[in-house]
């Protein structure tokens, strides 16, 4: 399950219920689906569609048409500038969409002024919605570890758009600290 913590209210949430409220109120959907297929490490992506393509079907449906499947672990190269990445405080023209079928990753939201920074825990099950726009940035954790489904409503909607904050940087240190 997904846990979404408020580090400037000093305040976590676990219950899925409050999550989906918490994230609704603020434009984001969460919901959880059912991930109980299990994968080999080198499962390529056709097996992780196929395995969910009743789920894949229905947004699909609802207009999210360009899917692809996201797999990183031991032994994807570049793992540290990957990291990087996906650490840097971006916005997209596009919803993003990733329902997380294996490991775990962990989304910050920035909703902007007067709310506080969102830390949302993803694991597998996970589905959550980012509305176009919303400034976050993604981070693998310790477990380095995730495989997800994304799914965008056109073929440019994955490409970020870099903020230029350090938010994250400041972030990572008081978490060190
Ligand atoms: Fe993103």
């Amino acid at each position: 399950m997904a846990i979404l913590r408020l580090p400037a209210l000093g305040r976590q949430i676990v219950d899925v219920d409050e999550i989906y409220e918490y994230l609704k109120e603020r434009g984001i959907y969460y919901d959880r689906w059912e991930a109980d297929a299990e994968f080999a490490r080198t499962a390529d992506s056709e097996a992780v569609l196929q395995a969910y393509r009743s789920e894949v079907s229905a947004l699909i449906s609802q207009g999210f048409s360009q899917v692809d499947v996201m797999s990183v672990n031991e032994l994807t190269p570049d793992l540290d500038a990957l990291d990087d990445q996906f650490a840097r405080e971006h916005t997209h023209e596009d919803f993003e969409i990733r329902f997380f079928v294996e490991g775990e990753g962990v989304f910050f939201l920035n909703p902007g002024e007067g709310e506080s920074l969102i830390e949302l825990r993803c694991v597998a099950g996970d589905l959550i919605s980012l509305p176009r726009g919303l400034k976050h940035w993604f981070e693998m954790g310790d477990v380095r570890h995730f495989r997800c489904i994304r799914f965008f409503s056109h073929d440019k909607g994955w490409i970020p758009h870099y903020t230029g904050s350090d938010l994250n940087l400041k972030y990572r240190k008081q978490s060190s600290e």
